[in-house]
């Protein structure tokens, strides 16, 4: 199951538009009907309207109905394993909230963690 959700990610890797920074990355998520939506890096020549993969699935996802989800995993090829950026920590923390974060890479390497842990205290509209 994990293996299929990694595989996911790394297949969408192939994908990506990364032509600035050479660095690419694919995410996998995982709704509550076991659905898989992917996403990859998409740069601009103007740097910052650069998405990232995981904004992209969360994205694709959330504009085709899906709301509850279970897992996510990310690809990159790194010897550390890539971990989501702040911003896509907080964009997953609103539509996911303390999912199963499944961080893998090429060669085989691969851990898992909770959002919450990559994102403490986290802001949401629980404060307003
Ligand atoms: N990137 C992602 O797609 N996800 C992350 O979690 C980290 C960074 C992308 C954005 C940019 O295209 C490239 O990696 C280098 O920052």
């Amino acid at each position: 199951m994990s293996a299929d959700l990694a595989a996911a990610a790394l297949a969408a890797r192939e994908h990506a538009y990364a032509p600035f920074s050479g660095f690419r990355v694919g995410a996998a998520l995982e709704d509550s009907s076991g659905r898989v939506y992917t996403g990859c890096n998409i740069e601009n020549a103007t740097y910052g309207l650069t998405l990232c993969a995981e904004r992209v699935a969360v994205f694709k996802a959330v504009s085709e109905g899906a709301r509850e989800f279970r897992r996510i995993a990310i690809a990159a090829d790194s010897e550390t394993l890539t971990p989501p950026c702040g911003a896509c920590r907080q964009i997953l923390w609103e539509f996911c909230g303390d999912i199963e974060v499944l961080l893998a890479n090429p060669r085989g390497k691969r851990e898992t963690l909770r959002l919450k842990d990559l994102f403490p205290r986290a802001f949401d509209a629980s404060y307003f």
